[in-house]
């Protein structure tokens, strides 16, 4: 990961507890994961999301991607690589702040043609250790038009102005997961991001 990369995201989570930022990861790399979530996807590795408790009906109008957790240990050469530019996120992220960030949880999500993620905190109840969000994109020429935009709410009341962020290849979403009301708005085609969170020791 490049420095610049590394000091844009500390300024930003040190300013306001989120930030965006495109190419993140390269398009070789972005590429080679891309190809690798819809392989496990065509294998029938994933499974519908749930959100933490509830019934499947429910859970159906709240979100209604598909996921597939990524193990730590993944010998995927592009999976080896983002797990090495999270670990350095980590590092800096623990060198600059006192968040204690341990492990990082993460899952490629696919949110086929109409899924969505209604609006909600990446904390739940039943888990609080979930610290900071970290949603990587792996779609290709991703426009306004295909939908599937991350309504993101900068004020912790998860009221007023609202920014909506186009899930292009290689962009970075991080944020603090029990401060930012986020939603997934419908996609118009196949949508794909490997999303994580690093948990508080
Ligand atoms: C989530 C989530 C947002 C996105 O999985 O919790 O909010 O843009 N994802 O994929
Ligand atoms: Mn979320």
């Amino acid at each position: 990961m490049q420095d610049e990369h590394l000091t844009t995201i500390l300024a930003g989570l040190a300013d306001r507890g989120w930030c965006v930022l495109p190419d993140f990861l390269p398009p070789e790399t972005v590429a080679a994961l891309r190809a690798e979530c819809l392989a496990r996807h065509a294998a029938g590795a994933f499974h519908r999301a749930g959100i933490g408790s509830g019934r499947a009906s429910v859970v159906e109008e709240v979100r209604s991607d598909s996921i597939l957790w990524v193990e730590a240990d993944d010998p995927h050469p592009a999976v080896r690589r983002y797990v090495g530019a999270t670990e350095m996120l980590k590092q800096a992220v623990n060198r600059d702040f006192f968040l204690g960030l341990d492990e990082l949880e993460a899952h490629f999500a696919l949110y086929p043609q109409g899924a969505l993620y209604r609006k909600h905190l990446d904390r739940f109840r039943d888990d609080d250790r979930r610290t900071l969000t970290a949603i990587v994109y792996l779609n290709e020429d991703w426009s306004e038009a295909d939908g599937g935009l991350l309504r993101f709410w900068p004020d912790p009341s998860g009221e007023g102005e609202t920014i909506d962020i186009v899930p292009a290849g290689g962009t970075l979403v991080t944020f603090l997961s029990g401060l930012y009301w986020h939603e997934v708005l419908p996609a118009r085609r196949n949508r794909l991001a490997l999303t994580g969170w690093y948990k508080r020791r």
